[in-house]
């Protein structure tokens, strides 16, 4: 489903932002009419700041969530909060663009969407909230270009894999100096994993999330990063979600050890995961769960020059396999019917340049056997080959397909081959995986070396392994992707020193990439 689309499904989410025209400026912010009534609300209700995501050329949605006690339930009263919104074309908000009401209600973790609409394309917006007298900071962001646009350029970021526990999320501190249009987030933006010590953070709480109020805390406790919540406060996301937003390795409504819950009591944790999700994700009214259901593959559009699939690659997939013989399974599926027939319209109807796909699983092979012989990760793509090589099929009708993953902790830019039986097969397309935020900590890079390595005759199609911390930012034009990948020296402490560790490129109309 398209952004642009979108119905609004629940009546508290404020669509459709009043626009005002030049004369509204300059005027002085008005309290709320209900502050009375709220007078009483404990101070930092915006303890979790402001975000913003899926932008469209005339439309952005505005996040943020009332929770002056995030750790702890949020600390607020069980009551609806109005927050008033505001959007300007200046820091300074002389020039309003939009500004409303939202209500914040406590079944939704007094959580705030707003999805503004009215704007200009393609241009920079500031925007703030005001509840019960308190001002959250300014937030600023980007709405798409427009319909017609193909001849400028596009700066995308590619972010996956934030472990709490395993580092600080150093890697955004350079993504904001780079000042990407959007920033794309392909999974486990949480870690449900129990609170340990031997990291340098520690998870909140005392074991995995599985009620609503857990997963709320977990995930306010990752908004509290500093770096993370500046660079939501600085450029849109777009995300999706992969396992460990609920349970490492789901497949659908399968748990990693079915046979340690039963499946009502899965089927109530996705509940609270997904709902936990949507709270805290600037995302549309579209992805509001329906019980242990959301929606998330949709598409976005930047003008003429790309088209944004991205996919959910955990709700609709059969289970993993556990055998070579099972990942050639042709039954098994990833995407499910309904999202394959809609992604497969969605590429061939496309009069996009490039179509860009976000996976959350690594689609090119991963070859683990040295010689002879072929060893899977049954978890991504490798795992549910039959529909992954159908996929590859289609792209050699497609234009310049790229696909963006994550999950792996790596660095990995491969070449799409049409079937990895065949090494002569034609390249059909170029796969990023961009590494990981902090997941995995600062890695051994000789030990990485000496394991990986020798892999690389089997896997002729990558272009780059790599095993330090940070994400890959691509500047697409109309001829090309130049890609760089983006690395710090350590997670490890607050501050790092971000370097570029390689460049690379994609030609239009020729596929495959390479080192540039
Ligand atoms: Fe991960």
């Amino acid at each position: 489903m398209t952004g642009a689309t979108s119905p609004d499904r629940r009546r508290f989410l404020t669509a459709g932002a009043a626009v005002l025209g030049a004369a509204a400026s300059a005027q002085l912010w008005r309290p709320a009419t209900a502050r009375a009534a709220t007078a009483a609300l404990p101070d930092g209700l915006f303890s979790l700041g402001v975000a913003s995501g899926d932008p469209l050329p005339n439309g952005i949605v505005l996040w943020t969530r009332l929770a002056p006690d995030p750790l702890n339930g949020g600390g607020m009263p069980d009551t609806a909060v109005p927050v008033e919104w505001e959007i300007a074309e200046d820091e300074r908000f002389r020039k309003i663009a939009g500004k409303g009401t939202a209500q914040a209600l406590p079944a939704y973790g007094h959580s705030v969407h707003v999805d503004v609409r009215g704007l200009r394309a393609g241009r920079e917006y500031w925007y703030r909230f005001r509840a019960g007298g308190q001002l959250s900071r300014t937030g600023r962001t980007r709405t798409a270009p427009s319909w017609t646009f193909s001849r400028g350029s596009l700066r995308v970021a590619l972010a996956s894999c934030q472990n709490w526990q395993h580092g600080y999320f150093t890697p955004y501190a350079d993504m904001l100096a780079q000042d990407p249009d959007v920033v794309l987030f392909v999974g486990d933006y949480i870690y449900e994993s129990t609170p340990a010590s031997t990291g340098p953070r520690r998870h909140e709480g005392t074991g995995e999330p599985y009620t609503l109020v857990e997963y709320r805390n977990r995930y306010a406790q990752y908004h509290t990063d500093p770096d993370l919540a500046e660079m939501h406060a600085h450029a849109p996301f777009v995300v999706t979600f992969d396992d460990h937003e609920v349970d490492n390795d789901f497949a659908g409504e399968i748990p990693q050890d079915p046979g340690k819950q039963t499946h009502a009591a899965f089927v109530a944790r996705l509940t609270a995961a997904y709902q936990a999700y949507y709270e805290h994700m600037p995302v549309r009214a579209t992805a509001v769960p329906n019980g242990p259901h959301i929606q998330m593959y949709r598409s976005l559009e930047f003008g003429r020059l790309a088209r944004l699939n991205v996919l959910d690659t955990r709700q609709f997939r059969s289970d993993q396999p556990t055998s070579q013989a099972g990942a050639q399974d042709p039954s098994l599926t990833m995407l499910g019917a309904a999202q394959k027939r809609w992604l497969l319209d969605s590429l061939h109807g496309s009069t996009a340049r490039w179509n860009l796909v976000a996976s959350q699983i690594m689609l090119a092979e991963t070859d683990l056997l040295v010689g002879e012989g072929k060893l899977w990760y049954y978890d991504a793509w490798d795992g549910y080959q039959a529909e992954r090589n159908a996929l590859l099929e289609e792209f050699t009708s497609v234009r310049n397909p790229v696909v963006l993953s994550g999950d792996r902790h790596l660095t990995m830019i491969s070449d799409l081959r049409k079937d990895y039986a065949d090494p002569s097969s034609a390249v059909v397309g170029a796969e990023f995986v961009g590494t990981s935020i902090s997941s995995n900590g600062d890695q051994d890079q000789a030990a990485f070396r000496a394991q990986w390595d020798p892999l690389r005759a089997d896997n002729p199609h990558w272009k780059l392994i790599d095993a330090h911390r940070g994400y890959h930012l691509f500047d697409i034009d109309r001829d090309g992707i130049d890609a760089k990948v983006r690395v710090v020296d350590t997670v490890l402490r607050p501050r790092a020193a971000p370097s570029t560790l390689a460049r690379l490129r994609v030609d239009a109309g020729k596929p495959g990439v390479h080192l540039a």
